[in-house]
Parts: C-alpha cells; sequence; structure tokens
C-alpha cells in the first residue's frame, strides 16, 4: 500500500460490517475473518502466514506468549480422561501446565526415548510432545523416526522447535503434525517481545483458533506481529551470526580445565551430533556447560565475574545471557531434572566472539582457578 516497504499495523480493535448479514457470516468463520482483535487482525494474519510459510505448514495461529500457543494446543488436543507422552527433558512451565490439567483428568508421564514409549502408551494416550534439541541438556531426538512412532499408533505429535528456529529445523517436513514456538527468543532477535505460534495441517489449525485461541484470550498484539514480521526480515542473518559465535564459544569452553562437558550439539563430540547434522541446517547459540565444581557459591561467583554475559532469563537476542538452574531453580526441582550444580546456560548473542572467549576465560579464572 503506497508503496510502503514495511507492512501497515492495523491497530484495531473491532471491524463493522455493511449489513448484519454479513457480521453473522464473519463471526461464525471468525478464524479467517476480520470481527475483533481477540480472534482475528490482518497485521497478525500476516505474520501466521509468512511463520507458515518458513515451517512449510499449512496455517500458522500467533499468540501473546509461546506459554499461551502450548498450552492452547494442548488443550485443544486432550479431553478427561486422556493420556499425554513427553519424550525428553522440555521446558519447565510446559510440564508444569501438563501437571495442572491432572485437575481436569488429563495425565501425562516422562519417558526418556521411543523405548519408555512403547512401556509409557496406553489406550488413552493422545498426544506426543517433545523439544529436539531438548531443554537444558540439549539432547538430539531423531525426530524423522519419533514421528512416524507416533503415527502408526494414531497419536498426534507436538514439537517445540524454539532452539532451532525454523531457520535450522523444519519438524513438519520429517512427519510431525504441529510444532509450537515461543517468538519471544531469536524470531524476535531483540528482547522487546513475548509471542508464540503453533504451525501445522487446518484441521488441526482451525478448531484451536476458533475455541481455545477465543477463549484463554492469548491473543497477540497488532504491534507484537509488526516485531515478529521484522524479526523474520533478518533471521537467517542474525542465525548464522549466532552459529558461527555459538561454536567459537562452545570449543573454547570444551577446551578449558575449569569446564566439566559442553552441551552443544554442533560439537563433534556431542553424542547426538550426527543426527543433529542429518536433520538441522544450522545450530543456534544456546547450550550449557558444566563447570567443574559441586558449589553453587563457586557458580555463583562465576556468573558474578562476567562483564558481557548479563545475569539473566529468556534467550535469543543480541546481548549474551548467562542463568544457572542451581541459583534460579527450586533445589528438588533441579534435583528431580538432574541436572548438575555447576550446570550453567549460556545464550551466546551478536557481540563479537573473541570479546565473550577472554569474558569467559576471564571468569573462569578468577572463580574457579
Ligand atoms: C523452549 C521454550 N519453549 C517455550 C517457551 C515459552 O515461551 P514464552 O516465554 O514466550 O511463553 C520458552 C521460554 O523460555 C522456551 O525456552
Amino acid at each position: 500500500m503506497l508503496g510502503a516497504v514495511n507492512p501497515p499495523v492495523f491497530e484495531n480493535s473491532l471491524f463493522a460490517f455493511a449489513t448484519a448479514e454479513e457480521l453473522g457470516e464473519a463471526v461464525r468463520n471468525e478464524d479467517e475473518r476480520y470481527v475483533y482483535w481477540r480472534g482475528t487482525n490482518p497485521t497478525v494474519d500476516l505474520a501466521q502466514r509468512k511463520l507458515a510459510a518458513l515451517e512449510r505448514g499449512e496455517r500458522a495461529k500467533c499468540f501473546g506468549s509461546g506459554m499461551g500457543a502450548i498450552s492452547a494446543t494442548v488443550s485443544s488436543l486432550v479431553s478427561a480422561g486422556d493420556h499425554v507422552l513427553v519424550l525428553g527433558a522440555v521446558y519447565g512451565p510446559t510440564t508444569q501446565f501438563l501437571r495442572y490439567l491432572e485437575k481436569f483428568g488429563v495425565t501425562h508421564t516422562h519417558v526418556d526415548d521411543l523405548g519408555g514409549c512403547d512401556s509409557a502408551i496406553r489406550s488413552s494416550t493422545r498426544l506426543l510432545y517433545f523439544e529436539s534439541p531438548s531443554y537444558m541438556a540439549y539432547a538430539v531426538v531423531d525426530i524423522a523416526e519419533v514421528a512416524a512412532w507416533a503415527r502408526e499408533r494414531g497419536l498426534v505429535s507436538v514439537m517445540d522447535n524454539t532452539w532451532s528456529t525454523p531457520i535450522f529445523q523444519k519438524p513438519l517436513t520429517m512427519g510431525v503434525d504441529l510444532v509450537v514456538h515461543s517468538l519471544s527468543k531469536y524470531v524476535g532477535g531483540h528482547s522487546d517481545l513475548v509471542g508464540g505460534v503453533v504451525v501445522g495441517p487446518s484441521r488441526l489449525i482451525r478448531p484451536l483458533a476458533l475455541t481455545e485461541y477465543q477463549l484463554y484470550g492469548a491473543a497477540m498484539s497488532p504491534h507484537d506481529a509488526a516485531k515478529v514480521i521484522k524479526g523474520l526480515r533478518t533471521l537467517p542473518v542474525r542465525m548464522a551470526a549466532h552459529q558461527e559465535r555459538g561454536l567459537a564459544v562452545a570449543a573454547f569452553l570444551e577446551g578449558h580445565p575449569a569446564v566439566r562437558a559442553v552441551h552443544h550439539p554442533g560439537l563433534p563430540s556431542h553424542p547426538g551430533h550426527a543426527t543433529a547434522l542429518r536433520q538441522m541446517s544450522g545450530f543456534s547459540s544456546l547450550f550449557s556447560l558444566v563447570l567443574n565444581t559441586e558449589s553453587r557459591q563457586d557458580v555463583a561467583s562465576f556468573l558474578d565475574k562476567l562483564r558481557y554475559f548479563r545475569i539473566g532469563v529468556s534467550w535469543g537476542g543480541f546481548e549474551s545471557l548467562v542463568n544457572a538452574p542451581a541459583l534460579s531453580t527450586e533445589e528438588s526441582v533441579r534435583a528431580t531434572m538432574g541436572i548438575p550444580v555447576g550446570l550453567v546456560r549460556l545464550s551466546v548473542g551478536l557481540e563479537p566472539a573473541d570479546e565473550l572467549i577472554k569474558d569467559l576465560d576471564h571468569a573462569l579464572e578468577a572463580s574457579l582457578a
């Protein structure tokens, strides 16, 4: 419109109709017609079409947060008495949401691998949920194998693809039914947005767009959709830079005597590296390392000595971030998840890699030498 290089932001909470009959028809098809912002909005729609195309899905629905997308997606697929399989480690609040569903009679079981799925599946199992690479440990799941296993048993598979972004991994092309993302990470890319999306076939997206999206009210705003569209424009370039810096930092840490392990699927030493190379075209820059210590004090001292890496939650923005479950997660939860005291998570940002390496080297020497 008007030769504008940026799409307009439709700041309309409602849209008016020429006749009452037209309004009625629009309300019945509110997933596709513009009626009210809590249901649809043209700017949000544009972001959705771009995300669907990038993930190779038929349709996408954007939400006001990643958890909005995850909770609406899971709720749309289960009823009282149903069972969910969770494969590998997943984002903490996703597990909390599954626990919350217990009060509505929906149960779940966490398993480590497909052998565990074979043992835990029930006649009431409807859904298989997973992430790859997995949360905090960055273990790689064979996506095509897991998706085929679910399909053969009539389950819907849902995968969180936030870590890789659709630039580096496209799970729908490997047989996964629905992909969810937090757009608050790399897709937004500037730590100024919270959003989420689910992508997949119309037969699964339409019902949740008409029901859970409308009723839970986790709508994306057109302003955030405009930021998503901007983020998508530079996503391939930013991901290439994140990959390069992340791998340089991970390789440095792997050789440091104060570091016991580095969990980055892009390192040849990672147990899932070969599978990762088969199903991913690149690696993001969120990974974990294990410091050579059992002391929370040492971990705190390491974090406090860093200058470039800011201490905080979330990830995927310009600025490098550091977080440690021993300091930020309840002790019992950390122990149940099998996360060692010395585990530290890094989100490598877009600052020069040599500066980030100097920063880490100094903090390791100063806190653990
Ligand atoms: C892997 C993963 N999935 C989903 C979410 C939830 O996204 P949001 O914070 O946008 O609700 C997060 C947030 O940290 C995440 O790390």
